[in-house]
């Protein structure tokens, strides 16, 4: 048996779940959600969060909310998830205001206990991203993810006092396997800012944000993984380095590129990827997943405020409503809201059959 299906068996065991709580459940919770956050000052929100966590998990209330700050991007990556162009709220409008993102995290307060401040685009290209960040940093955990392109302007700090989670996007451990997923970006540059962010959280010393560094894994960066995986996390001592299967993303393109166009992505020996590919036929499948889907516990607030299913339900295609005219938290508690959320867990909608998750 190989170290790869050993790996598979293992993670269905309880054994998974105990190491799990330890590595990764129990540090977030005490250490991060409580300690590092009252110590940042967020005493309020530190806690009443026991109290809201519970309230999500009996299923009254979104424990997180993902916002669509903006809809455009400085980088064209060329499988891009959620593709500014695409995205449909992205064409009518593209920066949230600040008054409409206040009035949202009015209505979300006390209710919800995470803000993801990332959908289409780059965050951080917000004009008022710092601003954003301290209206809602004592109010609610807030996470992002950003190419680390443009981090000047007070975004910096914003960052290390405001952000709990941070993720960047950081796919190859050479200039020249990163710039080729990351179109228009600098590799130096990239470094550079996300090794300023790094440096700027331990002289604070709080231990937050928590900084995830993800690599998408292709054909062209996938001998590089072992070397970034310990770079990020030996010599730059983030909290967690993730490899990330790539998806071709065929379903979100502008031009009418097919998965035959693309499959030279796709990793040729990383078992890191998400399609069955038979080179006889040139037949690529996507892998089946068995588990319930959970991404659909997380509605998205698309920049001209239809509430999204999903992040992968781009197009809207399951309706539920729109902020301007309803609340979240109330449509959630309703037989409708409840049914679509039962219909995505067992990937019943046709988005669920492309998308990948
Ligand atoms: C759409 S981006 C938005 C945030 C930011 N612009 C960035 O790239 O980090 C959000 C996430 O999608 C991931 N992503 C981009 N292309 C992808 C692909 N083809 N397959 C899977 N994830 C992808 C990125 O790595 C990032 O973690
Ligand atoms: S940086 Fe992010 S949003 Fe921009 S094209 Fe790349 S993956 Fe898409
Ligand atoms: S399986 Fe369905 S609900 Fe889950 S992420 Fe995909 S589209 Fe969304």
């Amino acid at each position: 048996m190989d170290v790869g299906t050993l790996r598979k068996q293992l993670s269905t065991t309880v054994l998974a779940d105990v190491y799990r709580f330890f590595r990764y459940a129990l540090p977030d919770f005490v250490l991060n959600r409580i300690v590092r956050t009252m110590r940042r000052g967020q005493v309020r929100k530190a806690t009443l969060y026991p109290f809201r966590l519970l309230a999500s998990k009996l299923k009254r209330r979104p424990r997180r909310v993902m916002i669509d700050l903006v809809s455009v991007c400085n980088l064209r990556c060329p499988m891009c998830s959620v593709p500014p162009d695409i995205a449909i709220g992205a064409t009518q409008k593209k920066h949230l205001d600040l008054v409409e993102f206040k009035r949202i995290a009015d209505e979300l307060e006390g209710h919800v206990t995470d803000l993801s401040l990332v959908y289409s685009g780059e965050p951080l290209l917000h004009p008022s991203f710092k601003e954003i960040v301290e209206y809602a940093k004592t109010r609610f955990y807030l996470s992002t993810i950003s190419n680390g392109t443009v981090i000047k302007g007070g975004r910096l700090e914003a960052l290390v006092d405001g952000i709990d989670y941070l993720q960047f996007s950081f796919d190859g451990l050479s200039k020249e396997s990163y710039e080729k997923y990351r179109v228009g970006a600098n590799y130096d540059s990239v470094l550079a800012n996300v090794n300023a962010v790094i440096d700027a959280k331990q002289r604070a010393g709080l231990g937050l944000p928590v900084v995830t560094i993800t690599f998408l894994v292709n054909s062209y960066n996938e001998d590089e993984v072992e070397s970034a995986r310990s770079y990020w996390l030996e010599n730059r001592g983030v909290n967690y380095f993730f490899d990330k299967p790539i998806n071709l993303n065929v379903h979100r393109r502008s031009d009418d590129k097919k998965e035959h166009d693309l499959v030279h992505w796709l990793p040729r020996k990383s078992k890191m990827t998400l399609y069955k590919t038979d080179e006889a036929s040139g037949a690529i499948e996507v892998e089946k997943k068995r588990a319930p889907c959970s991404i659909v516990q997380t509605p998205v607030i698309r920049g001209d405020g239809e509430i999204l299913m999903c992040c992968h339900d781009l197009n809207n295609s399951v309706k539920i409503g729109n902020i301007e005219n309803n609340n979240l938290v109330e449509l959630w508690g309703s037989q409708k809201y409840a049914t679509i959320r039962e219909r995505g867990a067992n990937r019943q909608y046709p988005i669920c059959k492309v998308c990948g998750k």
